[in-house]
């Protein structure tokens, strides 16, 4: 069969909001045209992000009722670390309320003024995470991965070659080697199990700890059963144990491929960073068995767990974001290619070529969009990179919106009807005008920074 169809039935259903273009007009000048001030319910498809706001199954809410709210030592602890331990095989699984408070828990400890910390693509939360301690993160991407349109298969590969050197340089002031699988800010792009194994192995041989961003591991399995040689065939249970077992650690959102909607974890295999975490836990987030969730929501992780790692749901979730990238590249709009695992992302510097970076193309587009057709997406570029920690302000590796895809959440309709917004923002593009920011945090400004258009 040729239609690959969403591999679930729907048993509950959630009404969407329909608005017209003048009603969202008035919308994001009240908004200040940051789409984080949107309301949810002004918002026909939101493509915001693909965290925490997936479909959970039918197995998954069943599980809701068996939690245990117990405070200390509840069995849906030990359900959550075993499902964890069968993908991970980690020695310890520390809970944490999301992905990011894991990050934070893990550089309050290895993190810090002085220190270096080296990723193929820091996320932003690791990043802030990061240089909030003082410490400095550094992305080593290979090249092809901030080229929207190199093929490489994996281009969210480290560039070993990058990291030996940097290992070299900054000796003793690396904690630890972080790579985030798949690479979210680069375009949602994999990192092959070589590429996995050989940044394990220069870690090791500096005697650097090894943290694996796992976020999107399912996806990244998927790619590399689709496209690494010697992959294909197997079973995506190994091949994520074979990314994993290789690393000292990990940090976890289960927002992502925990198909959860609140959740994550920290996973050591040294005791002694492990004793240190699950004391900064219990001053921030709670006890070790419940790290800021309550018993349902480790059920539903565990279950998740089982669910993510799904080949049939793997191959319509690929395939979903592969559509409608073919699609805007036919009809010219420049994405990054091959498509992504959680997200299609444009790339609005290349598209919007009239508007320069410090007028923030992406903005642009993402406002288009919701103009348009109400889908609420979210730029990946200058306004979230270009500030820098000395104050200044310097244009992002790339300007790209990012179009995140729900897990199991919109059906091919929808999809569709993205493809049809873009075509009807295509007709207009070139009387799309820039952006100033007229007010913005010190960090993170993109959440929460005031725009204005202009002339
Ligand atoms: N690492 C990566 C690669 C992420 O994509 C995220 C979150 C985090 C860490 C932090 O996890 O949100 O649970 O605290 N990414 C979301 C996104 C927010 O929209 O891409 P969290």
């Amino acid at each position: 069969m040729k239609t690959i169809i969403e591999p679930f039935r729907i048993k509950s259903v959630e009404p969407i909001h329909m608005t017209t273009p003048e009603q969202r007009q008035k919308m994001l000048e009240k908004a200040r045209f940051n789409l984080f001030a949107l309301r949810s319910k002004d918002v026909i498809i939101d493509l915001l992000t693909d965290s925490g706001t997936g479909a959970m199954s039918s197995e998954q809410w069943a599980s809701i009722m068996r939690g245990d709210e117990s405070y200390a030592g509840s069995p849906s602890f030990q359900r959550f670390e075993a499902a964890v331990q069968n993908l991970m095989p980690f020695e310890h699984i520390i809970p944490t309320h999301q992905g990011r408070a894991a990050e934070a828990i893990l550089f309050s400890i290895l993190a810090g003024i002085g220190k270096n910390i080296p990723s193929n693509t820091h996320f932003d939360t690791t990043r802030g995470n990061i240089e909030s301690s003082g410490a400095r993160a550094h992305d080593l991407v290979i090249a092809e991965g901030t080229d929207p349109n190199s093929l490489h298969p994996f281009k969210g590969n480290m560039d070993l070659k990058r990291l030996a050197d940097y290992l070299d340089k900054h000796g003793q002031s690396v904690p630890c080697v972080m790579l985030t699988i798949t690479n979210n800010a680069g375009g949602g792009q994999p990192v092959s199990l070589e590429n996995i194994r050989a940044v394990a192995a220069l870690a090791k041989s500096h005697g650097r700890p090894f943290i694996i961003d796992g976020c999107r591991f399912a996806e990244n399995a998927y790619f590399i059963k689709q496209r690494e040689s010697g992959q294909q065939g197997r079973e995506i249970a190994d091949i994520v144990r074979d990314c994993f077992s290789v690393a000292d650690g990990m940090t976890m959102s289960a927002k992502k491929d925990g198909f959860a909607n609140i959740g994550g974890w920290l996973a050591l295999n040294d005791a002694d960073l492990a004793e240190q975490a699950r004391n900064k836990l219990i001053q921030t987030e709670g006890f070790p068995t419940y790290g800021g969730l309550a018993g349902r929501d480790l059920e539903a992780i565990a279950q998740g767990l089982t669910e993510i790692i799904d080949d049939d749901y793997l191959r319509y979730r690929i395939r979903t974001n592969e559509y409608i990238v073919e699609r805007l590249d036919d009809m010219g709009i420049p994405v990054v290619k091959p498509a992504g695992g959680h997200a299609v992302f444009i790339d609005a510097r290349q598209w919007l070529s009239h508007i320069p970076p410090l007028q923030y193309p992406g903005q642009a587009v993402a406002v288009g969009l919701y103009e348009i057709g109400g889908i609420r997406s979210c730029e990946i570029g200058t306004v979230m990179f270009g500030r820098q920690p000395d104050g200044s302000e310097i244009p992002a590796a790339m300007d790209l919106v990012r179009l995140a895809m729900p897990r199991r959440t919109y059906t091919q309709s929808h999809a569709d009807y993205i493809v049809e917004t873009c075509a009807e923002l295509m007709e207009s593009k070139d009387s799309l005008k820039g952006y100033r920011i007229t007010k913005e945090p010190k960090i993170m400004r993109h959440f929460t920074s005031h725009f204005e258009k202009l002339a």
